[in-house]
């Protein structure tokens, strides 16, 4: 998979992409990262990419003409891929906008600066808009390394284990089950007995009932989209019934 960043600081890129993961899957041609500093479409002496907003206010505004030239120039025309825009105001990224962008081969994204971009760069340039939550941030570069962190992982062979990210958290639509590795004892703390047992059809059912548990705790939200059997429903009933209305869960 091929992603084309464009930035005004093309410098905080390579030390997340030069390490553990990403580098080894770029190494193995599995993932393309092309970062492209917009300044090097600019026209005038001081490479100037921003301006004061029409209609005054506080704020420097990204310029349209050196956003539209590099990403025509690295794209073509028409654009050979999606635009994804970096923004608080775009959709909320999660799981399965990850696993819907990772089914295409290249993507471009925007990483925006100062206090926004021109409208016309999101009305005819920008194809598609992501948030990475309800917060703001400096600028789009972190959110486009998270991006392309989270369906880099996606593609088959980046992870090193074949079954590769099928258990994650949100993966399934619920939260992941506890983690546990030697020692079996540490500072008193013991391992559920179940995870010494060597029984994985028990480990199996002990895990899906933990992320069950664990997704009612934290996030019940999510438990109205995932896909649950009736096993699980059955399993999540008891727990309900169990508890008081003002019990703890
Ligand atoms: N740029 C600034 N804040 C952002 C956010 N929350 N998501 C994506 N891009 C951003």
């Amino acid at each position: 998979m091929k992603f084309d960043i464009f930035t005004l600081l093309p410098e905080i890129f390579s030390p997340y992409l030069e390490s553990s993961i990403l580098k080894r899957a770029s190494e193995r041609d599995l993932v393309n990262v092309q970062v492209h500093d917009i300044r090097d479409w600019t026209h005038d002496r001081h490479h100037i990419t921003d301006d004061t907003p029409y209609g005054g206010g506080g704020g420097m505004i990204m310029k349209p003409e050196p956003l539209f030239e590099a990403v025509e120039a690295v794209l073509g025309t028409p654009l050979a891929c999606p635009v994804l825009l970096l923004t608080p105001q775009g959709r909320v990224f999660n799981q399965v906008i990850a696993r819907e962008l990772s089914s295409h081969q290249q993507l471009a994204l925007i990483c925006g600066r100062y206090e926004g971009l021109d409208e016309r760069v999101r009305q005819h340039l920008v194809t598609d808009e992501i948030s990475i939550g309800d917060y703001v941030l400096t600028g789009g570069e972190l959110p486009a390394l998270i991006l392309v962190d989270a369906l880099s992982r996606l593609i088959p062979g980046v992870l090193g284990d074949p079954k590769g990210a099928t258990d994650d958290s949100h993966a399934t639509g619920l939260l992941e089950y506890p983690h546990y590795t030697r020692p079996p004892e540490f500072r008193g703390w013991g391992v559920p007995e179940i995870l010494l047992s060597g029984d994985h059809a028990r480990v199996s059912r002990w895990r899906r009932e933990q992320s069950l548990l664990r997704t009612l705790q934290r996030r019940p939200d999510l438990l109205e989209k995932a896909d649950l059997s009736e096993k699980d429903k059955e399993f999540l009933g008891n727990i309900r019934k169990n508890l008081g209305d003002h019990d703890e869960i």
